[in-house]
């Protein structure tokens, strides 16, 4: 899409702060929560990729790694409220997924929010698991092989 740069950062970027406040807007606010009030100590071992328009981040998400060598954990996947259903989420995932190719991960697994499945769906992931709770609202695993 046309103007929108997707970069990968980490915590010590001047960024990081909009990347926090973009996802405490899209992915806190909403359900009655705040990222003041969780442990964001996993943050500084994530690599972060965003979208930005105009030096503004209008999505983010990132990769964490877990104790499956094999596989990498996407989470905090948010795209502002004016930008989504643009391509923004998609161009994120893929940049992630090309990111985690070359670094030699085999998958990527995540926790969808139910109400965000079809997305992950459309992009090639596929649901492992039944429903579950997580920050208060229903989630599944969904996983991806990349190599
Ligand atoms: C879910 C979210 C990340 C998707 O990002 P986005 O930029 O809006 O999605 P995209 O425009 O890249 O969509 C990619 C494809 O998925 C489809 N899609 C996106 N959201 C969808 C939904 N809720 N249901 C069905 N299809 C969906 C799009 O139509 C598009 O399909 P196409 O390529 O055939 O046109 C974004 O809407 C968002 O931040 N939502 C609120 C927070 C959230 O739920 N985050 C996920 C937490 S697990």
């Amino acid at each position: 899409m046309e103007g929108i740069v997707i970069s990968r950062i980490n915590i010590q970027d001047e960024r990081y702060p909009q990347v926090y406040e973009l996802r405490e807007e899209i992915l806190r606010k909403p359900i009655g929560l705040s990222l003041k009030n969780e442990d964001l100590s996993a943050d500084a071992q994530n690599d972060i990729f965003i979208a930005e328009n105009a030096n503004e981040v209008i999505g983010c998400v990132m990769l964490h790694p877990i104790a499956d060598e094999e596989k990498i954990k996407l989470r905090q996947m948010a795209v502002h409220s004016r930008w989504q259903g643009q391509g923004i989420g998609r161009m994120l995932v893929e940049a992630a997924e090309a990111y985690a190719k070359e670094k030699g991960y085999s998958s990527i697994i995540l926790h969808a929010r139910q109400v965000a499945e079809p997305f992950y769906k459309k992009l090639g992931y596929y649901t492992t698991s039944s429903v579950f709770t997580e920050v208060g609202i229903p989630h599944v695993v969904m996983e991806k092989d990349i190599f």
